[in-house]
């Protein structure tokens, strides 16, 4: 693989930000609570934006909050990135491929972004797009696992510890030929929790680059707590 240089604005980056938060607790869809004053959707998208190769941002908004979420992000993004709002579906996977569906025919490489890993660095969205031209089909942010991870039985007890090793605890953005990533959802026929899972399903290799930490899943309150001491200190 040759290192390419980066071309401004070829990259098409998917928010899937259609989740309810569950695990967040009673409350507005994820995405649109606030973080440090702002939806976080709105640290997401900035962050994304802010990578030179971003020339278009497609969300998957909850249902119903289209016309809230496209008024909210207008000032987010300027004339050299486009921004289409589209309603997600009742799964992450069916958010991205109606995210996918939006995207017109001129961008080959997209990368899917959770909303929810709002402080994801651009750097990340940069080195996952030179992954890209340099010739991989897939890749995907990974970071080594820190803890001991042990298998449990039926009764929560241990039954095998695992060799962390070889193990990876994998982010987003992840990043795609726009083929390959249209081929693994089109065939898509298993729930996958993330867009690797479908194309590794369809046999295609996915690579990896070195995983950021600020790009942590903002998942349940305390993770809320991390992200907003992290923005204070910087
Ligand atoms: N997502 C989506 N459409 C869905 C479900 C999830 O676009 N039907 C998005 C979320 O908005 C989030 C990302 O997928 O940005 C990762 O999902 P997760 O962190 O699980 O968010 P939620 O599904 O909102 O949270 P929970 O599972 O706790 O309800
Ligand atoms: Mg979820």
């Amino acid at each position: 693989m040759t290192a390419q240089p980066p071309v401004h604005g070829d990259v098409a980056i998917l928010v899937p930000a259609a989740g309810m938060g569950v695990r967040m607790g009673p409350g507005s869809p994820k995405a649109l609570r606030p973080l440090a004053g702002e939806p976080l959707l709105v640290h997401a998208v900035r962050h994304l934006r802010a990578a030179p190769s971003t020339g278009l941002i497609v969300v998957a908004a909850p249902a119903g909050a289209v016309a809230d979420v496209e008024a909210m992000l207008a000032p987010v993004v300027d004339a050299g990135c486009a921004l289409l709002v589209v309603a997600g579906g009742e799964t992450r996977q069916e958010s991205v491929a109606a995210a996918l569906s939006a995207v017109p025919a001129s961008f080959d490489l997209v990368l899917v972004h959770d909303a929810a890993r709002a402080l994801a660095p651009p750097e990340l969205v940069e080195s996952v797009a030179a992954a890209l031209r340099a010739g991989s089909a897939a890749v995907v942010p990974a970071l080594p696992v820190v803890d001991t991870i042990k298998q449990v039985g039926t009764d929560g007890e241990i039954v095998a510890t695992v060799d962390r090793e070889p193990l990876r605890a994998v982010q987003t953005p992840q990043g795609f030929r726009r083929s390959v990533l249209e081929a693994a959802h089109a065939a898509a026929t298993l729930a996958h929790t993330d867009d690797a899972g479908l194309v590794e399903r369809a046999g295609t290799r996915v690579d990896t680059v070195p995983g950021d930490d600020r790009a942590f899943k903002i998942t349940r309150p305390f993770d809320l707590l991390v992200a907003e001491a992290l923005l204070a200190s910087t």
